[in-house]
Parts: C-alpha cells; sequence; structure tokens
C-alpha cells in the first residue's frame, strides 16, 4: 500500500468523472456550469477510466467514490461502477451525487455493484433547496433516497452545507428526518475556495454550536474505525440515523488523511487546497501502461503537504468543487 512521509495510507480514490453539473448551487456553480472550452483536455473515455481504476487497483486502493461535476450526467456510469465492481481490490464503491436522477437509476448503480450512496441535500424544506441549488427537485430526490433504502446499499449518507441563516431550521428538519431513517446525514462547513470567498463570508457557520446543541439533546460521539473518514458521528438510542459534522478547518483534520484525488481529464490532486495538479492521463493509455501508476503515485506522494493551509488563508489553487468534486 502507498505510505507517505507522514506514515499516512493511501488507499481511497476519489475519482471525478466530468467536470459538467445540472444544479447551480450558489457556493459552487452559481452561474450554472459553462461547458469547457474546446481546446482544454476531453473527460477521460470508459476505457482511460477502466485503465485507471486497474492502475489504482494494483497501487493497493480498496475504496473508490465516483464524484464530478454530477458523475450520473455521464451515460456510461452504470458501467464504469460494473468495471470497478469486477476488480477483487476494490471492495468498495461509493457515489457523491446531487441525487437529481436517483429514482430512475439507483436499481440500476446497485445492481451494478454500488454500495455507498452521498446525496447532497442542503435543506429540507423545498423552497430554501430551490434558491440554494437553483433546482426545484427537493421531493423528487428524497422519493429517491427512499427508495434506494430500500435496495441494500451499506451506506447512505446525505450532505448539508451549513449555512448560518438556516442552520437552527435545518437542524430540527433533518433531526425529523434521521428519527425514522438509518442514514448519517452530514454537516458540512463551508469551505473557501477560489470563486467562492465572498459567498464563505456572508454564511459560513462553525459546527461547533451545532455540536454543542446535540450533545444538549441527547446525541453522542459514534467510535469509529480509522478508515472512517473525516466526520464527527453522533447517535442517539431514540433516532436511527446519524448526524455527521465535517469541520475541516479543525486541528488534525489531515493527519488521518488517506484520500487521493483524480480529475475528470486524469489529473491527480495531492490534496483538495493544494496547487499541485500532475498528470496521469498517459498511464491510461492501455492496461499495461497502468502498471507503471503505482511508482509513479508512490513518487508523487513524497510531494503530498502534511496539512492544508486553510487557517493561513491560503485555499490553494481550486476554483470550486465542480472541478474535484469535494
Ligand atoms: N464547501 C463545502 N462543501 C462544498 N460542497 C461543494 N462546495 C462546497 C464548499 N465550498 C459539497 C457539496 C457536495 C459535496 C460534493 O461537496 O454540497 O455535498
Ligand atoms: Fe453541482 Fe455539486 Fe456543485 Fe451543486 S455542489 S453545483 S450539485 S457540483
Amino acid at each position: 500500500m502507498l505510505v507517505d512521509s507522514r506514515a499516512r495510507k493511501f488507499s481511497y480514490l476519489r475519482l471525478s468523472l466530468t467536470e459538467a453539473c445540472n444544479f447551480s448551487c450558489r457556493y459552487c456553480l452559481p452561474e450554472g456550469y459553462a461547458p469547457r472550452d474546446p481546446g482544454l483536455p476531453s473527460e477521460l473515455s470508459l476505457a482511460e477510466v477502466r485503465n485507471l481504476l486497474l492502475g489504482f487497483e494494483s497501487a493497493g486502493f480498496s475504496k473508490v467514490r465516483f464524484t464530478g461535476g454530477e458523475p450520473t450526467l455521464r451515460k456510461d456510469l452504470t458501467e464504469i461502477i460494473a468495471f470497478a465492481a469486477s476488480l477483487p481490490g476494490f471492495k468498495y464503491r461509493a457515489l457523491t451525487t446531487n441525487g437529481w436522477n436517483l429514482r430512475r437509476e439507483a436499481p440500476a448503480y446497485r445492481l451494478a455493484g454500488l454500495q455507498g450512496l452521498n446525496v447532497s441535500v442542503d435543506s429540507l424544506d423545498a423552497d430554501r433547496f430551490r434558491k440554494l441549488t437553483g433546482r426545484d427537485r427537493l421531493n423528487e430526490i428524497l422519493d429517491g433516497i427512499d427508495q434506494a433504502l430500500g435496495l441494500g446499499f451499506d451506506s447512505i449518507k446525505l450532505n448539508a452545507v451549513l449555512h448560518r441563516e438556516h442552520a437552527r431550521d435545518e437542524l430540527d428538519l433533518f433531526l425529523n428526518y434521521v428519527k425514522t431513517r438509518p442514514v448519517t446525514v452530514r454537516f458540512i462547513e463551508l469551505m473557501k475556495t477560489g470563486k467562492g470567498g465572498a459567498y464563505r463570508e456572508a454564511h459560513y457557520l462553525s459546527s461547533g454550536e451545532m455540536r454543542l446543541e446535540l450533545l444538549r439533546q441527547g446525541w453522542r460521539p459514534v467510535e469509529r474505525p480509522d478508515s472512517g473518514g473525516p466526520a464527527l458521528e453522533l447517535s442517539h438510542p431514540e433516532f436511527q440515523g446519524r448526524i455527521g459534522l465535517i469541520a475541516p478547518h479543525a486541528e488534525g483534520f489531515c493527519s488521518s488523511c488517506n484520500r487521493l484525488r483524480v480529475s475528470s481529464t486524469g489529473a491527480l490532486r495531492l490534496c483538495l487546497f493544494g496547487d499541485g495538479n500532475h498528470d496521469l492521463r498517459e498511464f491510461f493509455q492501455s492496461p499495461e501502461k497502468a502498471r507503471g501508476l503505482p511508482e509513479r503515485l508512490a513518487n508523487l506522494l513524497q510531494l503530498k503537504a502534511p496539512s492544508h493551509r486553510l487557517l493561513e488563508g491560503d485555499t490553494g489553487n481550486l476554483g470550486g468543487f465542480s472541478e474535484i468534486g469535494g
């Protein structure tokens, strides 16, 4: 397995399959997605994605999450999931989606071997949802999630970006939601990106107050294994679901980092908030070329910084999350 100079082990690949998105979340793509300049590199083809997965499997990766943009806009997503599921190395396959088409597509994804589903739902209030995402689609998305609950996924999570002005209200709505549903709702602190600085200033709320409120209401932190990811998770005996809090600015956030990100054009991103994009596309041109990937990754990992520099105000060169899927 790949290990960096801080003894962090890397086994989790987050692969963006497209930069395109059909939503216009206010903090991410407020003007909506503008098609790429045709002169820029194209998205990885299905064949390239397959070779990429082979290469990461041989580097010891055991978990893959497909992200975007909106990954379900790729017509070949079901094939991609099925290919990942055919590789013995990738024991866990997950997807992060805005959920717009879940009702129709989730059964096929599940059948192809998808185990984890993360759906971005920033608000449980239909009007607020429409304002935040540009799409009047909350009820369809919630129906899709309820249907997915019957499909046997190992894990279903909802992601909600914390907004100062709605946090209290949304907490009540989401608590009611997880009372009867075995899902984890994770509140994510708004992170600063190149394009989103002013928005963050206006709407940011630290998750600290929410944590105190949850503790007051009898929620308790859950012990989780090392590989459990960056969220603090809480449970409550009277609720089927859990609440998670993701605080990237908190101390120690980076010390358990186990993930590498690859963009939809095949560039490695060592840290979400770093500067480096390292083109790996040459390794995805054939299964033989993919065999060279582990060595290249091992070398590039030496460049991985011990931590992001958000506290120093340095957000790296990430324009917005639609570039790499969070
Ligand atoms: N800060 C925090 N979360 C963000 N996301 C997108 N942009 C930001 C940001 N600036 C979230 C989305 C989605 C996930 C992929 O990343 O809401 O849930
Ligand atoms: Fe699209 Fe996700 Fe960005 Fe919203 S947060 S605009 S769903 S990529």
